[in-house]
């Protein structure tokens, strides 16, 4: 498994370019099942995830080409499967979006049921009961969900109220709705901007989607929809990431591609906690760190517009290093504090008490061996060895290979000291051995 080892204590400075956004992309694709016609997505980022989607969409018969590496060509008009399965399930949960686009335009579709993850147990409950109420009879056979439209084969547009937010769910029914009968009103649906960037691919595909962006979407069925061309939004994540990158290196950095406006959560906590942040123009922030120093501020993660889950971990790692005490409340997920402990492991003090992680700061930190456990964990913790003292070397960093595009180039463009550490690399290397000694090797 490759390891990142990063030499910390670095500011970093200058300009970095922001990627296409997974968590738009990944739906986006699934969007393309929706039609025998061809769909053409830009912008889409270079990582794991979406290579897992691309196998999941060839791997049930649709053709997917790259004429570059960011463009996607997708045909779904020969669909020999209507199956998502364990396999692909289990890597990445996001799968579960084909089913909403094979219910809507085959009438039938077999998804493995996702179990739980190192973020929680994260049930597809609510995607189920929506398609249910749109028609579908859906069981479990063999850990898989089956799925069958009613009779004739066409989903019935309804009403339906999520009890809770979540935002694969109104995707995959917002998708499914688009081929029914009749009007769907979804209402407690997700805002992310993920989710109008569906909205709107889906409207040039021909479908008659009004409100995504707002807890109620309302969506007039039609009888089929064809192919559209679609540009992929910049990734908001990747981005926070990027702000807090400069703010814990104290660093300097014009970010660029990116849409300020979906991060405007995260950038007035950080301008709170004393980060310096100007936004250039609609594409473009500029932040520098930190005159006055960095102060300890509580956040809450919950739904779009406010605080994001997917940037607690990184927040984390920046009040380590603000004056302070902060209290950290995670709502979205029950068991996303796993990088707290990690970070301890380089100086952190951190203390959790059910969904609230209290952080001390400034705790000097120090370069350790650590382990990623998901996602954005491992981007909290590649932004802790940014800041530490000495050497970090992060372990199974496939995590973050999964949804940022060639993050240690672009940490390494603005100066960052960080190089990874190829497995066969690290396989040659035998334990114990002081840190030093492996970037020695590596060298
Ligand atoms: C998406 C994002 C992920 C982000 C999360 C929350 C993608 C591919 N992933 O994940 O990066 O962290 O939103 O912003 O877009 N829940 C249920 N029943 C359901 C569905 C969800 O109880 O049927 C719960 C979940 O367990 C969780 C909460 O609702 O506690 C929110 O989950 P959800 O918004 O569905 O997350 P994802 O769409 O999986």
């Amino acid at each position: 498994m490759d390891k990142f080892h990063i030499k910390g204590g670095r500011p970093l400075e200058g300009r970095v370019q922001i990627s296409g956004a997974k968590n738009s992309a990944l739906p986006c694709m699934a969007a393309a099942l929706l039609t025998p016609e061809t769909v053409i997505l830009h912008n889409i980022p270079y990582v794991r995830d979406i290579i897992t989607q691309r196998r999941l969409l060839e791997d049930i018969g649709a053709t997917v080409l790259m004429p570059e590496l960011r463009t996607h060509k997708i045909t779904a008009s020969h669909i020999e499967l209507f199956e998502a399965p364990y396999e692909l399930v289990k890597t990445m949960r996001a799968s579960v979006l084909a089913l909403g686009p094979l219910l809507a335009r085959f009438g039938k579709a077999r998804v493995s049921l996702p179990g739980g993850c190192a973020i929680g147990t994260r049930p597809i409950d609510l995607h189920l009961a929506g398609f249910q109420h749109l028609g579908a009879t859906v069981r479990l056979e063999s850990g898989d969900v089956v799925a069958r439209a009613p009779r004739g084969g066409r989903l019935r547009g309804a009403e339906i109220k999520f009890d809770k937010v979540t935002v694969t769910g109104t995707e995959n029914l917002m998708m499914a709705a688009t081929l029914a009968k009749g009007t769907t009103v979804l209402r407690g649906a997700a805002c992310e901007p993920e989710i109008a960037d569906l909205a709107e691919l889906l409207n040039s595909m021909g479908a008659r989607v009004r409100g995504a962006g707002t807890p109620t979407i309302t969506i007039e069925g039609v009888e089929a929809l064809g192919g559209a061309e679609h540009t992929i939004i910049p990734d908001r994540i990747e981005t926070g990431t990027f702000i807090v990158a400069a703010a814990i290196t104290r660093g300097d950095l014009e970010i660029k591609g990116c849409h300020p406006e979906h991060s405007g959560a995260l950038i007035a906590k950080l301008r709170e906690v004393g980060v310096e942040i100007v936004e250039v123009n609609q594409s473009t922030v500029h932040v520098s760190c930190c005159p006055n120093g960095l102060r300890s501020r509580d956040v809450v993660t919950e739904p779009y517009p406010n605080f994001p889950t997917d940037m607690q971990a990184q927040y984390m790692a920046l009040m380590t290093q603000a004056e302070g005490r902060s209290v950290i409340s995670e709502t979205i997920f029950e068991n996303r504090f796993m990088h707290a402990s990690e970070m301890q492991r380089m100086g952190a003090r951190i203390q959790i008490e059910g969904h609230n992680a209290i952080v001390e700061g400034i705790s000097p930190l120090t370069g350790a061996r650590v382990q990623a456990s998901d996602l954005r964990a491992s981007a909290s913790l590649v932004l802790a060895g940014l800041a530490a003292q000495g050497e970090t070397i992060i372990d199974r960093v496939y995590h973050i290979d999964r949804g940022y595009e060639k993050i240690e180039d672009k940490l390494k463009q603005v100066g960052a000291r960080i190089e990874r550490l190829r497995d066969s690399v690290t396989a040659s290397l035998q334990m114990p051995r002081g840190v030093e000694g492996m970037a020695a090797e590596v060298a």
